[in-house]
């Protein structure tokens, strides 16, 4: 086992990560969200991305910390992901100096940044409370399936729509030119959208046209229940590897909107498209939901395994 006991005190190198540092940024992200991970798979794709940078702290040539930035909303924010510190070195306010020199760096190389924000989940450190303000808060519920057994999970939760005097209706998938005109239009980001926000997998961005075009680039599946004056949305990610286990993949749909109804519609729609093209595997299904909705998802969702993993997606951001 490496002896990281060593060299404590000696001082922190930042640079821009490289395809390099992939093996040292995995050895300290084995613990990260419990297997729920997206880096391994994301990590050589954010290195490519003209929006994004990336950086590592290193002691004495070993990577120790990891954190990145995406500019989006036109060059006026960066939003921060990927923070991790290595297990060794926590505790020891390395998180905090990588933010520190991440923050020094936007200042001087993107001065049209104005606001850092990002997303945490449920009760964030009282010091990131402190000096960020908290948008919004949705419910989070992971679900546990196999491609194999979804039709059947289809089957038996449509009677529990009929049940309430509700017959099944296939939301709408929206293309591209659509999505702009849905997801700019006032009535939608005002009653839709939490904090005029729209948060996709983690990713909160408001719904500006540089902003819809990358997010159009990510194979998203987009649906409405209609595409006229929308009083429900929802974002489903393409399935993606993550390494709690062989063949393990994380589905996040997204929904916006209050509706019971739309909801369970939507997570039938979203968990069909998602899984539809998998022959085998372990999808952990998670949904992202407005606080209201969790009781009714909860119940609608009933023998379905869970994953407890997160409670809540906060959203803040902070003046830089
Ligand atoms: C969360 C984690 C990055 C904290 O690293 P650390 O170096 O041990 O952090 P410390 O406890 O020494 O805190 C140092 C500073 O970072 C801040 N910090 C701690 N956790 C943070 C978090 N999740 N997000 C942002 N800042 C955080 C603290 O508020 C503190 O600043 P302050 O003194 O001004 O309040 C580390 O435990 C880790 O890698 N965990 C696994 C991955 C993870 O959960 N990442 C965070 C969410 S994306």
């Amino acid at each position: 086992m490496a002896d990281h006991t060593s060299g404590k005190d000696t001082a922190l190198d930042f640079c821009l990560a490289t395809g390099e540092d992939f093996e040292g940024v995995m050895a300290i992200s084995g613990d990260v969200y419990r297997g729920m991970d997206y880096l391994p798979l994301r990590y050589h794709p954010w290195l490519q991305d003209p929006n994004r940078r990336t950086f590592v702290a290193k002691r004495e040539g070993q990577v120790v910390a990891l954190e990145s930035v995406l500019i989006v909303d036109d060059g006026q924010t960066a939003v921060e992901q990927g923070l991790r510190v290595a297990p060794w070195e926590r505790g020891r306010n390395v998180a905090g100096q990588i933010q520190s020199f991440v923050e020094d760096f936007l200042k001087s190389e993107f001065p049209a940044v104005k606001i850092i924000r990002l997303t945490r989940i449920e009760n964030p450190p009282l010091g990131l409370l402190s000096k960020y303000r908290l948008l919004h808060s949705k419910a989070v519920l992971i679900l546990i399936v196999t491609p194999g057994e979804v039709q059947e999970i289809i089957h038996s939760l449509i009677p529990r729509l009929d049940k309430e005097g509700l017959c099944f209706q296939q939301p709408l998938t929206l293309g591209d030119e659509d999505v702009r005109r849905i997801y700019q239009n006032e009535y939608v980001i005002t009653k839709l959208l939490p904090a005029t926000m729209l948060i996709q997998s983690w990713l909160p961005i408001h719904p500006k046209q540089s902003n819809l075009d990358y997010l159009l680039t990510q194979g998203i599946t987009w649906l409405a229940d209609k595409v006229e004056a929308p009083d429900f949305l929802s974002l489903g990610s393409p399935p993606f590897r993550v390494p709690l286990e062989d063949n393990s993949f994380r589905l996040d749909i997204d929904l916006f909107g209050t509706d019971p109804r739309s909801a369970k519609m939507h997570f039938l729609a979203q968990l069909l498209a998602g899984t539809k093209a998998m022959k085998e595997g372990v999808v952990f299904c998670a949904l992202y939901m407005e606080l209201a909705l969790f009781p009714v998802l909860d119940v609608f969702t009933e023998g379905i395994k869970r994953y407890d993993l997160w409670k809540e997606q906060l959203v803040m951001e902070k003046e830089l």
